[in-house]
């Protein structure tokens, strides 16, 4: 394996594409629009600019890690790639229409992986011909700190597609867990209800943000609370994996209202500057 496209620029991606190129690894970074390229790029940039900084790399090898990544707009430039990890919106139709196309574009050994939080993974592959060769490779944010991958198998994913992904997992500095195709894996069915009853805290006005988030860090030694958490992964994430959580699992992980009006009103936590907290 040579190189591997990473469709989606945003938090996610911008962070794979980093520790996938840091790895040796030629990237492809796309998404719909040059400014989302570049704005993911030049966040990795940042980070490995930081870490010249602290002494944990040295300038020429930003250079060399920075120029393993080209940028990409269009889903055609898949042809070229021997792994495909998808970070788009976290939306079925959305990551089914992307995996349609992939199959058609991408050569027959090129496997398709997706780095969805909660939605099934023999769903997606059931957008393909090639349903042995989808994946998921669920990161954690912020992906160049957090030390877990869960791979999920889909119903018909092959043992060598889940032994390159775990080989590659290792190779990139992560620790693979092996997850069956359920809703949210492990980590967001346990994750996600503890956010959304922090939400349910904060709505039914039993404390302030401060006071829930508080609670958590030093009463459970959170390194952050729930609700920055979920500010951190975005409110319109947290909900589109509530809802999938809700659909698969019954009526105890319903949404909070509070919630929804949040992504109503276009506050998706850190990356829209409002949320839970003000950013601007
Ligand atoms: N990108 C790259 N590096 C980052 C970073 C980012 N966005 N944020 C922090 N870092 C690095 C810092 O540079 C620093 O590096 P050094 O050790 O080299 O100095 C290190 O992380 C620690 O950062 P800080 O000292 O600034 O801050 P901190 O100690 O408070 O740590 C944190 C920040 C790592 C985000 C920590 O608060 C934390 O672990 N929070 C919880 C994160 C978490 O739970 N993630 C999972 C979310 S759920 C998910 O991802 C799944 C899903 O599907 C939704
Ligand atoms: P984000 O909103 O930061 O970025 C999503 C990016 O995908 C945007 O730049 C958008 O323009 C792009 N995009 C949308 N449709 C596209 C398409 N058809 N082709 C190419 N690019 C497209 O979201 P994110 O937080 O990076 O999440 C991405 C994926 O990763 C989601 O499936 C999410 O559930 C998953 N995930 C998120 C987190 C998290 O903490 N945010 C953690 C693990 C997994």
């Amino acid at each position: 394996m040579k190189t591997i496209m990473v469709i989606g620029s945003g938090q996610m991606g911008g962070g794979i594409a980093q520790v996938a190129a840091q790895a040796g690894y030629s990237v492809i970074l796309n998404d719909i629009k040059e400014e989302f390229v570049n704005r993911g790029l030049s966040i990795i940039e940042k980070n490995l600019r930081r870490n010249v900084e602290k002494g944990k790399l040295n300038g020429p090898d930003m250079e060399i890690i920075l120029g393993r990544i080209t940028k990409s707009v269009s889903l055609q430039d898949a042809a070229l790639a021997d792994l495909v990890i998808e970070a788009a919106v976290e939306n079925m139709k959305v990551k089914a229409q992307i995996f349609s196309q992939l199959d058609v574009i991408c050569p027959e050994h090129t496997i398709l992986s997706t780095n969805t939080s909660s939605l099934p993974i023999t769903e997606i592959a059931a957008s393909t011909k090639r349903p042995e060769k989808v994946i998921g490779m669920h990161f954690m944010n912020p992906v160049p700190v957090m030390k877990l991958v869960e791979i999920i198998r889909g119903l018909a994913t092959s043992d060598e597609v889940y032994k390159t992904i775990e080989e590659l997992s290792l190779e990139m500095g992560k620790i693979p867990v092996e997850v069956n195709d359920a809703p949210g894996f492990i980590s967001n069915r346990v994750l996600i209800p503890m956010i959304n009853e922090a939400i349910y805290t904060l709505y039914e006005g039993i404390a302030t943000v401060e006071a829930i988030d508080n609670v958590m860090k030093l009463g459970m030694n959170h390194p952050m609370g729930p609700l920055a958490l979920a500010d951190l992964i975005g409110l319109d994430t947290v909900l589109s994996i509530c809802e999938v959580l809700h659909e698969g699992l019954g009526d105890k992980y319903r949404p909070c209202p509070l919630l929804r009006k949040y992504v109503k009103a276009g506050w998706y936590g850190k990356k829209s500057g409002r949320g839970f907290y003000n950013y601007n």
